[in-house]
């Protein structure tokens, strides 16, 4: 088998290894073929791949690629990992919104949109080279760029955040539950799941009860986690909120937080890095402790690889992933992709029926849908028009000469990264 991985001199990739090395039995044999357009950080991060293979005597050659057709090609995966414009970009992303009173988000806000522009072109590139190779994207918004790949191109593509994971395991720490003997029912789109079901062992869980019943933890707010905000929403709700619901939630209560704290997660990222790096370089680094593990991804790794053992191995497992609707929320459009549980085999992922979302958060899961959507298709034709739109419906903005300000100014700064517009 081989697993091209687009964008692997990540600071992720330490633990896409991990997640390799936890599935080397059923990997053995496998090549990864690995690309990146910063060929020091391919370097740095397949020469760890190599040491770290050998170390654990796990039989994956890895092959290192300077041009993406020859990375894909042949591929039976290609797992889609990178930031087109890098970290600087992603400053862009999130302080010309901010400018204007809106929140940035490189993923769910008006961020993820300028990025969504960026990531698209070079996906509908990897798809032109996949032929029936599956494409297991964690690229961002992975929604938007899945969307984007299912409509526009013949490609198979699985969308993937590991969001789901992360806060399932805050919750059953809020809640006092045991995360391993837990499993959620989130449901909605990328970034704005809601999860009204809840079971340990198998049992379905009085959620509205565990709520009523909960205490406001105070304070403890990382870059991705906010006890505080989520148990306060979730006990008005009565079930379970995405922790990107903050934003949603919390709008101008983070924009004054942002504006406050005065730099961007990017810049807060890239501060670190050089440390990171320097790290990772380091012949005596094995994979403890994982310096990715300082980011928001500390499952990511691991849950791709669950994902594509998933698809070649036939396993039919119950994952949280992006796909086709069809039918699963009858709230949201048959053909919209939406993040469900699914069952995950040969023939990809199945999405398991859901039923209707929440009322209190059906509108808005069926407006960042449309958003979703608007994106995508201005990420495709590079149509102006399209693209303001897109602002327009999104929830942050609702403001036709912010969301043209937002456009403006967003063109202009990644123009070099823009070739359809
Ligand atoms: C979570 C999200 C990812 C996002 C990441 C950002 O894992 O699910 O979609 O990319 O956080 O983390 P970072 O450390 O880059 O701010
Ligand atoms: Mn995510």
């Amino acid at each position: 088998m081989k697993i091209a991985i687009i964008g692997a001199g990540s600071g992720y990739m330490p633990g896409v290894i991990r997640g390799v090395l936890h599935r080397a039995a059923d990997l053995a044999g496998t090549e990864l073929a690995c690309h990146d357009i910063d060929a020091a950080h391919l370097e740095v991060m397949t020469r760890l791949a190599t040491r770290m293979f050998a170390a654990r005597g796990a039989d994956v050659p890895v092959s290192v690629h300077h041009d993406l057709k020859s990375a894909v090609s042949g591929a039976d995966f290609v797992f889609t990992t990178f930031r087109p414009g890098g970290l600087e970009a992603r400053h862009l992303d999130e302080s010309i919104p901010l400018a204007h009173g809106v929140v940035g988000q490189e993923t769910a806000g008006p961020g993820g949109f300028l990025m969504a522009l960026r990531s698209v072109p070079v996906l509908l590139e990897v798809a032109e080279h996949a032929g029936d190779a599956w494409i297991v994207n964690y690229t961002n918004p992975t929604n938007i760029v899945t969307d984007a790949v299912t409509r526009h191109t013949g490609a198979r593509v699985i969308g993937l955040c590991d969001q789901n994971i992360g806060d399932t395991e805050m919750w059953a720490e809020l809640l006092d539950l045991p995360f391993d003997r837990l499993e959620a029912d989130w449901t909605g789109l990328n970034h704005a799941t809601w999860c009204e079901r809840l079971r340990l062992d198998g049992r379905e869980l009085d959620l509205p009860r565990l709520l009523d019943d909960l205490e406001i933890p105070g304070g403890g707010a990382t870059p991705w986690r906010d006890p505080a905000r989520m148990a306060e929403l979730a006990k008005a709700l009565g079930f379970l909120p995405n922790s990107y619901a903050k934003y949603y939630f919390f709008h101008d209560e983070v924009v004054a937080e942002l504006r406050a704290k005065g730099t961007t997660r990017a810049q807060d990222i890239q501060a670190m890095l050089p440390a990171y790096y320097d790290q990772v370089t380091a012949e005596s680094f094995r994979d403890d402790p994982d310096p990715s593990r300082e980011r928001g991804g500390g499952e990511h790794g691991e849950f791709a690889v669950d994902v594509i053992c998933a698809v070649a191995r036939d396993e039919g497992r119950r994952m949280i992933v992006n796909t086709r609707n069809n039918g699963a929320i009858a709230s949201l459009d048959p053909d919209a992709i939406v993040e469900v549980p699914a069952i995950v085999g040969r023939s990809g992922p199945v999405p398991l029926t859901m039923g209707e979302l929440p009322r209190p958060v059906r509108g808005l899961t069926r407006a960042i849908h449309e958003y979703e959507r608007l994106a995508a298709d201005a990420a495709v034709t590079g149509s102006r028009r399209t693209a303001l739109q897109a602002l327009m419906a999104h929830p942050f903005v609702r403001s036709k000469h912010t969301a043209e300000k937002i456009l403006d100014e967003g063109l202009a700064a990644h123009r070099a990264h823009l070739p359809q517009f």
